[in-house]
């Protein structure tokens, strides 16, 4: 067979090893492979991609980005533009299509498999928030990176008596700032699952600087602080009709408040694109090792229009159709685990 192969939307660490497992199962079968540059764009107008060679896939699993770049292109908005991902496929003699991105990569992967196409969907986000798999490639790098850095501003925070907000994305989903967060040792996390009001930040915050005189808030990017004034609203949408929410600022609007109502210095760091950046996790290298292969062979059993989703200790196909059109958000039992930890570090003063 030929088996074509694109990463879509964001980048993050591990999408390498993704293309690496595609590419080994493949040749291991018997099949070509051929890489479309910057996702879906690689596959409108003239098309860009190549076959790919054994050369450049050695010694790639460790490097974080993609060799196949990476764009947020969506062919779905405009019947023509689909047509010319059907007729780039069909000239290059592409049998199959593995696509390897988020919710909006999978969408665009649906609705070419409606049209009869073999597509077979790989999950990948920081955001963790794919619907039917435990883990999304990306998501526990993201979550070491944000750990780290809790970890650094501790010390700094203690030595100045500071309070600390740290920003972190995952858009509607609160995986990354919760996860981070109790890995981190975090006083504070605030989601998007879970609005809470200005009032109660402050109150909270203030309990904790007596017990330890410095705390550590993590906010996510998407989180709702009601009565949190001036928050800017993003505006600016890309091409899947998400707002860039950074540019709400939610970070900085919060430290200032915090600084203002408690009379603490307070600092902001955003940690931004340094989420996606770097080399892959060892989980995320085997994630992406095992759901590429699987992949490959899920092309090769002509069962296709699925993504591979990782459930316990399997990874098995689930139905684009099941997959889309809601987004998986944070389960409950970590609020409570939040809660607990919260409030125990508050007690007794153990919370670092
Ligand atoms: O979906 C991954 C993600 O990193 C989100 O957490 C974030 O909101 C968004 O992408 C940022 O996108 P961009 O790199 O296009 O600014």
């Amino acid at each position: 067979m030929r088996i074509g192969v694109l990463t879509g939307g964001g980048d993050c660490p591990g999408l390498n090893a993704a293309i690496r497992a595609i590419a080994y199962r493949a040749w291991m079968r018997g099949d070509e492979v051929y890489g479309f540059r910057e996702g879906w764009a690689g596959l409108l107008g003239e098309g860009n991609g190549h076959l790919l060679s054994e050369d450049e896939i050695g010694g790639i699993l460790h490097l974080g980005g993609t060799i196949l770049g990476s764009s947020r292109t969506n062919p779905a908005r405009d019947e023509d533009e689909m047509r010319q991902v059907e007729e780039n496929l069909r000239r290059r003699e592409i049998e199959a299509l593995v696509t390897i991105g988020g919710d909006d990569t999978l969408s665009v992967s649906a609705k070419l498999s409606e049209r009869g196409f073999a597509v077979v969907g790989v999950p990948k986000t920081i955001d963790n928030d794919v619907p039917h798999t435990d883990y999304c490639i990306g998501f526990d790098s993201a979550v070491a990176i944000v750990g780290e850095a809790l970890d650094r501003l501790h010390t700094t925070a203690e030595a100045h008596r500071r309070i600390m907000v740290v920003e972190v994305m995952g858009r509607d989903a609160g995986w990354l700032a919760t996860t981070g967060g109790i890995g981190g040792g975090a006083d504070l996390i605030i989601i998007p699952e879970e609005p809470i009001s200005i009032e109660k930040v402050i109150e909270h915050v203030q309990h904790r600087m007596r017990a330890r005189s410095f705390s550590i808030v993590v906010v996510a990017e998407g989180a709702i602080v009601e009565g949190l004034a001036s928050s800017a609203v993003a505006t600016e949408v890309d091409q899947f009709g998400h707002p860039r929410l950074s540019t709400r600022g939610i970070g900085t609007r919060l430290a200032e408040e915090l600084e203002q109502r408690t009379h603490v210095e307070a600092r902001v760091t955003v940690l931004g694109h340094v989420q996606r950046g770097g080399s892959p996790s060892m989980f995320d290298r085997v994630l992406a090792t095992r759901m590429g292969a699987a992949a490959v062979d899920q092309v090769h059993s002509g069962k296709t229009g699925v993504m591979m989703a990782a459930q316990g200790l399997d990874i098995v196909p689930v139905p684009f159709a099941d997959v889309l059109g809601h987004n998986r958000t944070v389960d409950r039992r970590f609020f409570r685990l939040v809660r607990q930890f919260v409030l125990a570090g508050e007690r007794d003063g153990t919370a670092k």
